[in-house]
């Protein structure tokens, strides 16, 4: 059996645009049985799992959208509770909501992009992998042996500020940063309220991208009009990652194929952080 397929149940917060929202149609080209939908802009989570269904190749794939705000505790309690009474499980979550901050900006926004981008994270993330920790693994025959993959598969987003910093994203970078030390915890070590998420079958891995075509990135062009050129000048493959190529990525870290894979930060640069720029 082909081992780059997902058949099980996804829940992705950020669902409703962008990398969360591909991420979504991915998981259903892959076979998934089903996708819940969770933005804190529901009817953009609406709209996405409706678009979905066209991707699915599950005959009994099913879509789901739900209000979430991953800055509240009590929101993400109430939208895992929500996917375990429709699916029976999770098999694969993924974190994807954000805002960025992209100047020098007030405390206060300072402490809401930490919020969204690393205190969300480390909700979803313990939440989604108590969770996790009822349900049965699952198996996969490889070649040479049943592998088992598992109570589930967790992906959050870095980025390449994750390991790389820009002029005036303090407060993005600094989010950033600390969502590769949640994964990379909650990856291997007796983390979350002492679940020692690898030794209980829990892959836990990140994926960095650079640019990526999105309304993330709209936004950050009406802001900065060199957005463009700075691209072109950087990544060496002059243009923007489109949200597929990351959310294939994704997918993957969620299949059988990536079964020995946990705590790791997937890079998605094109290899522009190779590259030493010296003017
Ligand atoms: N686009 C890029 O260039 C890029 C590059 C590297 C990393 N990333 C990361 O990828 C992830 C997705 O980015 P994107 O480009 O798809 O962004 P996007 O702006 O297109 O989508 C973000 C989604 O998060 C939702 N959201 C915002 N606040 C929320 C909250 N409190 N609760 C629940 N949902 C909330 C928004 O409604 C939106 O649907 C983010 O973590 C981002 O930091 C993006």
């Amino acid at each position: 059996m082909n081992s780059y397929v997902a058949s099980g149940f996804a829940l992705i917060t950020g669902a409703g645009s962008g990398i969360g929202k591909n991420s979504a149609f991915s998981f259903a080209q892959a076979g998934a049985a089903g996708v819940m939908f969770a933005d804190i802009n529901e009817k953009s989570a609406q709209d996405a799992a409706v678009e979905s269904k066209k991707y699915a190749c599950n005959p009994n794939y099913r879509a789901v959208a739900i209000h979430v705000d991953v800055e509240n505790e009590t929101s993400i309690q109430a939208m895992v509770e929500a996917a375990i009474r429709d699916f029976g499980r999770i098999d694969y979550n993924i974190g994807t909501s954000t805002m960025d901050g992209i100047a020098d900006i007030p405390i206060d926004e300072f402490d809401h992009v930490l919020n969204v981008n690393m205190k969300g994270t480390m909700l979803c993330t313990r939440t989604v992998s108590k969770a996790m920790l009822l349900q049965e693994p699952s198996e996969f025959q490889g070649r040479y042996s049943t592998r088992s993959l598992g109570r589930g598969s967790i992906v959050n987003l870095g980025s390449l500020n994750s390991s790389v910093v820009v002029p005036g994203k303090t407060s993005y970078t600094t989010a950033k940063h600390a969502v590769i030390g949640i994964t990379k915890t909650a990856g291997r070590l007796k983390s979350f309220d002492s679940v020692d998420n690898a030794g209980q079958g829990i892959r836990v891995n990140a994926v960095c991208p650079i640019w990526v075509e999105s309304p993330m990135t709209e936004h950050e062009a009406q802001v900065n009009p060199h957005l463009e050129h700075i691209v072109k000048a950087a990544v060496p493959l002059k243009r923007m990652a489109q949200p597929d190529e990351v959310a294939d990525s994704i997918v993957f870290l969620c299949s059988p194929a990536a079964s020995f894979i946990t705590g790791v930060s997937l890079v998605i640069d094109a290899g522009t952080a190779l590259t030493v720029r010296l003017l």
